[in-house]
């Protein structure tokens, strides 16, 4: 094994906090690509490079005294295990790397917003038909940097671009990548939780010899990538900018929950094997549409504020950011929706960068995602940004809402 000392974790060392000593650096390792995982994918035979903990001395006296652990687990430490257990290859995890990376980076952004005068409109509307925000561009700008420079993926997604972009030859992998590189931006300005998504799928090249226009090969070959089910997803997670920042992902093994440490830069597993509880009482819907749903749902959300008289009414929670709002059913239960009404018929979320992604997620911690009638997961998208009715959460209360529907 060659070892060798680089510079890339240059930019988290410089977040450290001077007054919190380093206790420990150990130098990346360049070791080769073990091959051969349950979800491996597109092997480049080529090493990768490992980033050992960086340990401040006193996280890892909180850490020893919370749980007698003798080490705390950075999520570069966590992907690595995941690598030399065969779960996931080197391309994988370099990939993974670099979207915390991004996360990071945007945490950073959104933080200084105000400051930096990032907040506000940039004055162009998205292929969506939406505003976007300056730091939708920005956060847009962050994520594909990452992505490109891992030297790891094809293909990007984003729900700010109008189409898939292949990657530069010489930058790229295998890896397709679908991404919100800023979810619910509406309350950047006011400072209320946001987001990033992203999913990750292997290539699929079996529908290509449909792609007759020679012209439109390269654009073909991206959408039809991009275009796969959520069952195909390989990873899938969200980075959530609040009072901490958390970076939670799934691997298909488990949902687990990284919390940035702001003393020296790293995200810490703070949740391991997350599980959903079965049923819980918030409901998290855009009430203010009620006027414009159909009345079955309508029915529905009548029952939870007024059940029968010995039940109690469920509670309202909704920020308006899926990701802020999908993480806290995700922890204390209930559900969230957004549905389908008169004036959108298909909702407003985007099937290939939030409904898939969060639905991977919550099926992996015993929860459920549909669209009201069908698993999310089951869905082929056919247009890559096609919107979807979600409800998604504990899985009785994902039921309940299915039958009301149905
Ligand atoms: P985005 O900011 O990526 O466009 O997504 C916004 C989405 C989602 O985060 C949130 O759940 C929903 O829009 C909020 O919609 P309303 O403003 O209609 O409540
Ligand atoms: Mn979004
Ligand atoms: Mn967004």
């Amino acid at each position: 094994m060659v070892t060798t000392t680089i510079s890339r974790c240059a930019s988290s060392q410089l977040l450290f906090s001077s007054s919190h000593s380093i206790s420990r650096l150990l130098p990346f390792q360049v070791s080769p690509n073990n091959g051969g995982g349950r979800r491996m994918q597109g092997a480049s035979g080529g090493g990768i490079l490992k980033c050992m903990a960086v340990e401040s001395a006193s996280s890892v006296a909180q850490a020893k005294s919370k749980s007698n652990a003798s080490e705390i687990q950075t999520l570069t430490g966590w992907l690595l295990k995941q690598e030399q257990a065969g779960v996931i290859d080197a391309e994988l995890t370099i990939v993974l790397s670099s979207i915390s990376m991004a996360c990071k980076q945007i945490a950073s952004l959104v933080q200084r917003a105000s400051i930096s005068n990032l907040t506000g409109v940039q004055g162009a509307i998205n292929i969506q038909g939406e505003d976007q925000k300056k730091l939708d561009v920005v956060s847009n700008e962050v994520f594909s940097n990452c992505l490109r420079s891992s030297g790891r993926t094809g293909i990007i997604a984003s729900e700010e671009e109008d189409v898939p972009v292949a990657v530069e030859e010489s930058y790229s992998g295998n890896y397709i990548v679908v991404f919100d590189p800023l979810d619910g931006s509406s309350n950047i300005d006011a400072a209320v939780s946001t987001g990033s998504i992203f999913g990750i799928y292997s290539p699929n090249d079996e529908c290509l010899a449909d792609v007759g226009d020679e012209g439109t090969v390269m654009e073909q070959r991206c959408i039809v990538n991009v275009c796969q089910p959520g069952d195909n997803l390989l990873a899938a997670g969200y980075c959530m900018y609040s009072s901490s920042i958390i970076f939670v992902v799934t691997i298909g093994t488990g949902v687990f929950a990284f919390t940035l440490d702001p003393m020296y830069g790293e995200f810490v597993l703070t949740q391991e094997n997350i599980q959903i509880p079965k049923a819980g009482k918030f409901y998290s819907f855009v009430e203010g549409n009620y006027q414009l749903w159909d009345d079955k749902l309508k029915k529905y959300i009548d029952d939870l504020n007024d059940p029968c008289p010995s039940g109690k009414p469920y509670s309202a929670r909704y920020i308006g950011s899926l990701v802020g709002d999908f993480h806290r059913t995700l922890l204390y239960g209930g559900i969230y929706g957004y549905p389908r009404d008169k004036k959108s018929k298909n909702g407003k979320l985007r099937l290939l960068y939030e409904c898939a992604p969060v639905s991977f997620i919550v099926e992996q911690a015993g929860g459920k995602g549909s669209d009201g009638h069908q698993r999310v997961l089951e869905i082929q998208p056919t247009e890559i940004h096609q919107r979807l009715p979600l409800y998604i959460g504990s899985q009785e209360e994902v039921e309940k809402v299915e039958k009301y529907l149905a």
